[in-house]
């Protein structure tokens, strides 16, 4: 299986801290946040990894990861996205790169506790469709809110003003090659953005989407107070261990 961080956006919610460096560069603690979604793939066994990134401080990925040496990597794959037109736009550009092979997606604002080596290991196993996480969470209006039937997905809203449960979409998707078919049939949404929800509800219309509630604590980085709680708990992590 193949992975790929979505590194794009300009991340507005974050200025000024975003005005002259990305926000996948910011620190969480001791190191750039970009390299906590890396890790998360590399330890679930992932070789092959594209970054996909935007915005003017492209270059800079480039400089601060290398060829992924400090991740065990032999190699690491770049592409850019023009301009900020969503998670799906983002994904667009790994068609090439996935190659017909099953992908594992991660947002690269998203840090994950635990590893996610079981679920990567349960999609291998998975004859077709989608897998995704879910975890509850306290304040599901943020994210996209998934509605579960026994181990069924039955509908996910994308931050909803009234959550009809508190599970919380996790920032790590997990596709078949026909991710690429939905994601071009994708109009942009009312925020003119390709969403990655409508995407989730495709495989979901196709009775194709499996879930796993994630274990150990997960949060975004992507606001002043989820980038403050991410450096919070790596910290707490770190000078426990
Ligand atoms: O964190 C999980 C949530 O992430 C999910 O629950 C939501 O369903 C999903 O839509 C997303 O919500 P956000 O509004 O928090 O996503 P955001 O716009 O902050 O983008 C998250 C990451 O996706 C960002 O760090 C980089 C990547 N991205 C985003 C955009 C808009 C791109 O690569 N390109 C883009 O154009």
């Amino acid at each position: 299986m193949k992975g790929v961080v979505l590194a794009g956006g300009l991340g507005t919610r974050l200025y000024p801290l975003t005005r002259v460096t990305n926000k996948h560069l910011l620190p969480i603690y001791d190191k750039p946040m970009i390299y906590y979604p890396i890790e998360t793939l590399v330890r679930a066994g992932i070789e092959q990894i594209l970054i996909v990134t935007g915005g003017n401080n492209a270059g800079e990925f480039l400089r601060l990861l290398g060829n992924g040496r400090q991740f065990g990597l032999r190699h690491i794959n770049y592409t850019y996205q023009e301009g900020e037109g969503g998670i799906a736009d983002a994904l667009k550009l790994a068609e090439y790169f996935a190659d017909q092979d099953k992908i594992v997606v991660i947002l690269g604002d998203n840090i994950l506790e635990k590893d996610i080596t079981d679920d990567v290991k349960s999609f291998a196993a998975q004859r077709e469709g989608a897998k995704i996480l879910l975890r509850e969470v306290s304040d599901p209006g943020r994210f996209g809110v998934a509605e579960v039937q026994g181990d069924k997905v039955v509908n996910i809203v994308e931050k909803p003003l009234v959550p009809k449960t508190n599970l919380a979409v996790v920032g790590v998707y997990m596709y078949d090659h026909k991710v690429f078919d939905f994601v071009k049939k994708l109009v942009p949404s009312d925020r003119g953005e390709l969403e990655i929800t409508d995407v989730n509800n495709a495989y979901i219309k196709k009775g194709q989407m499996t879930y796993n509630i994630l274990s150990g604590w997960w949060t975004d980085a992507g606001t002043f107070e989820s980038l403050f709680r991410a450096n919070k708990l790596i910290a707490e992590k770190k000078l426990k261990s």
